[in-house]
């Protein structure tokens, strides 16, 4: 304990106020593509209104050709587009949205070398109340992740936080993906998983950490679709995902991939909203 932090990057006042315009950028493109996710359209669609943002501002995609090795195929789109019983890293392509579908959109993208990465589950059309207390429950663990990072805290405070939130619901907690730490790279060290795992590195100035619980209706159990991407859940039941790109100052969290920086909903918990000024 108290060794593992020294390769977690720490990022100067600088960096972060360009991780903060990477993370508008995204929290842009995810509000774009919300909009764009209707019944009749298709995922690939949904993910070209993603690319159009990433132009429009001069970000790069990090999720484009991202390529984690072990010969898996780059990955092929702008954003991870995940429907239903798929959990996360589902591919873009000629699914078309229906009524009633979840749809998580996790997106990322590259300011002057600095990465953002979050996602938002939707629900498309009439909700099924099972399926929107399920996306809601996912939400809530994620700001009990969030408030839970402070300065000389560590990464197991934000994991049990976000795990006994979603516990209060019974639901499955997947726990083959994590979030991770990010800054010059979209996954860095710290892993953050989204269970008890102990106390982990502790949390410093500048570090940039990527909080991204994955819940289900049924069990935590995952597998991998032939594409090597698409994640599904093993009992097909289905899944959401939401995740921000957060810092912490030493006035408070700072939530860079939302666009009011994360106040209203950091105010409402009396969680200290610390952004840095321009
Ligand atoms: N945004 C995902 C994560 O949360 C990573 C996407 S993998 C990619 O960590 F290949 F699509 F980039
Ligand atoms: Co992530």
């Amino acid at each position: 304990m108290g060794r593992s932090h020294q390769h977690i990057e720490i990022i100067d006042e600088a960096g972060l106020k360009l991780m903060r315009r990477a993370g508008l950028v995204v929290a842009a493109g995810l509000k774009a593509m919300m909009a764009a996710a209707v019944p009749g359209a298709t995922t690939r669609q949904v993910d070209a209104v993603g690319a159009e943002v990433l132009a429009r501002h001069g970000a790069k995609s990090n999720f484009l050709n991202y390529a984690p090795g072990y010969g898996i195929p780059p990955y092929p789109a702008v954003s991870c587009l995940s429907v239903n019983n798929e959990v996360v890293h589902g591919i873009p392509g000629d699914r078309i949205l229906q009524d009633g579908d979840l749809l998580s959109i996790d997106f990322g993208g590259i300011i002057e070398g600095y990465n953002g990465d979050a996602a938002r589950s939707v629900i498309i059309g009439q909700a099924d109340p099972r399926v929107e207390a399920l996306s809601e429950a996912t939400r809530q663990s994620l700001w009990a992740g969030i408030g839970a990072a402070r300065i000389g805290g560590t990464i197991g405070d934000i994991s049990a936080a976000v795990e006994r939130s979603l516990r209060l619901g019974r639901y499955g907690i997947v726990r083959d993906f994590t979030g991770h730490g990010i800054g010059h790279q979209m996954h860095q060290e710290p892993d953050i998983p989204n269970y008890r795992v102990g106390r982990g590195p502790v949390i410093r100035a500048g570090m940039c950490l990527a909080i991204e619980p994955m819940a289900t209706l049924g069990g935590y159990r995952v597998a991998m679709l032939d594409d090597d991407w698409t994640v599904v859940t093993a009992d097909s039941s289905v899944a959401a995902h939401w995740e921000n790109t957060i810092t912490v100052t030493e006035q408070g969290l700072w939530v860079l991939t939302e666009e009011d920086g994360g106040e209203a909903e950091l105010t409402a918990r009396g969680l200290p909203f610390g952004p840095l000024s321009d």
